[in-house]
């Protein structure tokens, strides 16, 4: 073994550990570059490849899962900080037998086209609605006092801003959220 080598390995290793992970209610036992992204733990490692890559860097959305209920980028975050954490991605809301309420309201109302950001505008909209039944304001609620945040076509879309669609599929995004938001589907 070539010095270089030995040292490359050394390195890799230090940087290295076996990480505990509990996805949609499965656990997992992974050894992972501490450096590894969530993303990359839950796509090359679990391949769970329905959270999807698209920036990288926070930008898009695509990446959105759950964490303890809260939504999150997950490009954003390294995989070993979710130890004990009760992670939950697009595979994990629903089955195509038994569609989770915003998948099936996202077929309803062609709430995509090429579908690429769609597990992560369900998984957004999903943390979204419960920040806003917990009474959570937006920057355009008009009054922050207020317990009950009236859920306008304006505060859905502020509130899924971070969720890029590329092919602009907006409106029938904001409709399919409606129609769950309104009880269309539970
Ligand atoms: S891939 Fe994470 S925000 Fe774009
Ligand atoms: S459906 Fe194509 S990027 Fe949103």
């Amino acid at each position: 073994m070539s010095v270089s080598t030995a040292v490359e390995r050394k390195t890799s290793d230090a940087n290295s550990a076996e990480i505990a992970l509990t996805v949609n209610g499965r656990a997992s036992h992974l050894d992972l570059d501490l450096r590894t992204s969530l993303l990359d733990a839950l796509r090359e490692h679990l391949h769970l490849t329905g959270t999807k890559k698209g920036c990288d860097h926070g930008q898009c959305g695509a990446c959105t899962v759950l964490i303890n209920g809260r939504r999150i980028n997950s490009c954003l975050t390294l995989a070993v900080m979710h130890e004990g954490d009760d992670i939950l991605t697009i595979e994990g809301l629903g089955s195509p037998s038994a569609l989770h309420p915003l998948q099936a309201a996202f077929v309803d109302h062609d709430g995509f086209q090429c579908g690429y950001c769609t597990p992560g505008q369900i998984c957004s909209a999903v943390g979204m609605l419960a920040e806003v039944k917990a009474g959570w304001p937006s920057h355009v609620t008009a009054d922050v006092a207020s317990p009950q945040v009236a859920l306008t076509d304006g505060e859905i879309r502020e509130r899924m801003s971070g969720n890029i669609c590329r092919c602009a599929a907006y409106p029938n995004i904001v409709a399919a959220i409606r129609e769950v938001a309104e009880g269309g589907r539970r």
